[in-house]
């Protein structure tokens, strides 16, 4: 049997893939290393930001990954998306100072701090109004508090960085979660490889 590289987040959904692939009996590498590149028996794991996988998938330097279905609609590469793998579930919101009552559409043009300044705008322009989009790399809860924005697109998992900020949700973007993605080329060329482990990720029979 031939490797099949796999591209994985090393950020939160790391422990979910682990303990998916530990659940199906499929290796994964020991998490005490700093090597990005591990093989393990027909696999060979990259390690890689959240945003980068991707990348590696639709470039095929990996066959498949896991990605977040935020990191997808931002990035917004050609990939395949066969299942959802069901962890890792969070949701894109719109948040702004809480008891304020403020609505974007209350000013001309709202400043909204994200790390998703694709989705952001697409948002937005989908309600028809005009933003300005303030990239931030993380830590934007605290944004509308230090007058940098009026709102934030952020992922909100348990809520609880949003409470300790200050703010409350005001809209609901995107619903998101841990998705199988796959190279289009390998899904063709390395069918077999790739169906198997799909349907051994997803509970199915291989
Ligand atoms: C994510 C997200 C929120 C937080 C939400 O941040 O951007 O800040 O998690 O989780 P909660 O609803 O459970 O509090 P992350 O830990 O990835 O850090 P960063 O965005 O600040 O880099």
């Amino acid at each position: 049997m031939t490797t099949i590289t796999i591209a994985l987040s090393k950020g939160k959904l790391l422990p979910g893939t682990e303990a998916l692939f530990r659940r199906c009996s499929l290796p994964f590498p020991i998490g005490d290393s700093r090597r990005l590149v591990v093989p393990a028996r027909n696999f060979r794991f990259l390690f890689v930001k959240d945003a980068d996988v991707p990348t590696y998938v639709e470039y095929g330097v990996a066959d498949c990954g896991i990605a977040g279905r935020d990191v997808l609609l931002e990035i917004g590469s050609d990939v395949l998306e066969p299942v959802d793998l069901g962890f890792g579930r969070c949701r894109l919101v719109v948040a702004a100072p809480a008891g304020s009552g403020f609505t974007p559409d209350k000013v001309s043009i709202a400043r909204v701090a994200t790390k998703y300044p694709r989705v952001t705008t697409s948002y937005f322009l989908g309600r028809g109004l005009a933003v300005e989009v303030v990239k931030l790399a993380g830590s934007v809860e605290i944004a509308p508090g230090l007058g940098l924005a009026d709102c934030i697109v952020d992922v909100v998992e348990t809520g609880r960085t949003l409470l300790d900020n200050g703010l409350e949700v005001i809209d609901t973007v995107a619903e998101s979660s841990a998705r199988f993605i796959v190279n289009r080329a390998s899904f063709h060329a390395r069918r077999q490889e790739v169906q198997e482990l799909l349907h051994t990720l997803s509970g199915g029979p291989s």
